[in-house]
């Protein structure tokens, strides 16, 4: 089975590596930090192969896909994502586009190198982690990351109805919060307030069981899933209450 993970380099990305590693799959991880790329022991692994890639850059994935993919590619992963809150994007001009060049063009990106080796080969499977952020509906005051993996789980469900006569399934991870180092660092070290927080491991499990069983959708977890669903029903001006 040969797999390729942009953004596999940490958190829920090198935790799905590990998983596929242990299972023998062959694997590319790609990143924007070269550090990274030698950052874990199933780096130096014959069966593991690296590339420093910015997946805003079109053709730069094109080419990791096609070199990659040389011979045949089952499943491409897509978690690269990045975070902006209100307060992050006033302070940083820069933050907006280059978090939607990652989350929105990128993902397209992906797709299109991806799906058109996998239409000729008659066979495959893209994969993208979104999140439950991006099931808040009519969410005034919500962050660009929500809109975001809004417009993810859009694009997915697109591609899904396009893809059905190529044999290519596509599958949309939505997590609720997963207790990576970066979620840790976005809340001053220690994430273990966020509600219903997950493991990695358990969040692997997940994931990988929703990706074997070739599924459309996956959202855990499911208490999360019912609070987002029940905020989506409150009065406009009481989902205005929230922050952000
Ligand atoms: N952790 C959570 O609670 C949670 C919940 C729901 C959804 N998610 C989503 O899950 C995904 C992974 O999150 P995480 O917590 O595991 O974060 P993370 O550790 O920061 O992982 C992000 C990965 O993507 C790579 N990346 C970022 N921007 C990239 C770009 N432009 N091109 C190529 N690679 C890029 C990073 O490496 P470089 O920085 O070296 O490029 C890293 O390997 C994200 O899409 C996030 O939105 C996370």
């Amino acid at each position: 089975m040969k797999i390729l993970i942009i953004g596999g380099t940490s958190g829920i990305g090198l935790a799905l590596a590990v998983h596929y590693h242990a299972r023998g799959a062959e694997l590319a991880l790609c990143g924007r930090d070269p550090d990274r790329l030698d950052g874990h022991p199933i780096m130096r692994d014959a069966r593991v192969r690296t590339y420093t890639l910015d997946i805003a850059d079109r053709l730069a994935v094109g080419d990791v896909v096609r070199d990659f993919g040389a011979g045949g590619l089952d499943i491409i992963v897509v978690t690269a994502g990045q975070y902006a809150d209100a307060a992050g994007l006033a302070a940083d001009p820069g933050l907006g586009p280059a978090l939607v060049q990652t989350n929105i063009a990128g993902l397209v990106h992906a797709f299109e190198a991806a799906t058109s080796l996998m239409r000729a080969q008659g066979r495959g499977q893209v994969v993208t982690v979104a999140s439950i952020a991006g099931l808040l509906i009519d969410y005034p005051g919500g962050s660009l990351y929500s809109a975001s993996k809004r417009a993810a789980i859009a694009i997915c469900a697109t591609y899904r109805k396009a893809l059905v006569p190529y044999g290519i399934a596509v599958t949309t991870l939505v997590p609720g919060y997963v207790d990576t180092a970066r979620l840790r660092e976005l809340n001053g070290g220690d994430a273990s307030a966020k509600l219903f927080l997950q493991t990695e491991a358990n969040a692997v499990r997940r994931m990988a069981a929703a990706i074997d069983a070739r599924a459309d959708c996956c959202v855990f977890p499911w208490q999360l899933h019912m609070l987002v669903r029940l905020f989506n029903l409150l009065p406009l001006r009481l989902r205005r209450i929230r922050k952000k």
